[in-house]
């Protein structure tokens, strides 16, 4: 078997998130109406939570689909630990926060995450940290006071969020390798950035494919327009889950 598997992650639909990265809660149920069952899990990002709020959240989880909230949280620990304590009532199964938030808020939305009540369907809450945005380069990182090499920063950053309870990361695949090789224990690789074989780059720099993703040490993968702008996104997404089914 290639790549890291997780008890219960044999089914390959465990470990693709289908980014809905749209305007309207109509646009998003049109595209979780094409997929059908070919995906359990959906990212609810800062485009698609903004225009509608939290209802498109309530209705997909109310519809039988696991989400994943990726609004990156970064604020105070009170703050985010509140914030946790609604995403979690909202009924969602992942979330994302700002390693560089620091340990104290990094506890704060895993101790939130902790106390929420599990869904008998989605099991508990899993808090995943943001560590270096890929749109960074090392020369960013110089300018807002980060010395050195990006790789280093994704991998103190990524040390401190699971040594403070985050059940995994958002990593590129190239980071994924180095983060399986570097830090100990089975926590979460979220990737995007992964494109089918043969498919459009889209605005991604550094793209992998499904394969090469779950490779690289990635337990789960997130695919956007790949499967919300294909013409069948059912056959699309079953396309993914094949290249990932080892
Ligand atoms: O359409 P595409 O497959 O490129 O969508 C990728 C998704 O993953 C988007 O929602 C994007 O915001 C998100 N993402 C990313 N790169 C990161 C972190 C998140 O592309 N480093």
């Amino acid at each position: 078997m290639l790549g890291y598997t997780f008890p219960g992650m044999l089914d390959p639909r465990e470990r693709l998130i289908v980014a809905l990265d749209v305007s309207s809660a109509a646009a998003a149920q049109k595209i979780v109406a094409a997929v059908g069952d070919s995906a359990f899990t959906y990212k609810v990002g800062k485009q698609l939570f903004t225009a509608e709020g939290p209802q498109v959240v309530r209705d997909l989880v109310a519809s039988g689909h696991r989400v994943f909230l990726d609004l990156k949280y970064h604020d105070i620990p009170s703050t985010v630990g509140a914030a946790v304590r609604e995403a979690a009532k909202l009924g969602v199964s992942m979330l994302t926060v700002h390693a560089s938030g620091g340990g104290k808020m990094l506890r704060a939305a895993v101790d939130a995450a902790r106390r929420s009540v599990p869904s008998s369907r989605n099991g508990s809450l899993k808090v995943l940290a943001v560590t270096v945005l890929t749109s960074l380069d090392d020369n960013d990182l110089e300018k807002i006071g980060v010395r050195g090499k990006v790789v280093d920063q994704v991998l103190r950053l990524a040390a401190l969020a699971i040594a403070d309870g985050c059940d995994g990361v958002v990593a590129s695949a190239q980071e994924a390798s180095e983060l399986r090789s570097e830090l100990d224990g089975n926590f979460l690789i979220v990737t995007p950035g992964v494109r089918p074989a043969g498919s459009g780059r889209g605005d991604q720099v550094r793209v992998v494919t499904p394969a090469e993703a779950i490779a690289a040490g990635a337990t789960h993968i997130v695919v956007g327009r790949p499967i919300t702008e294909a013409a069948d996104p059912a056959a699309e997404t079953r396309a993914i889950l094949g290249q990932i089914s080892f």
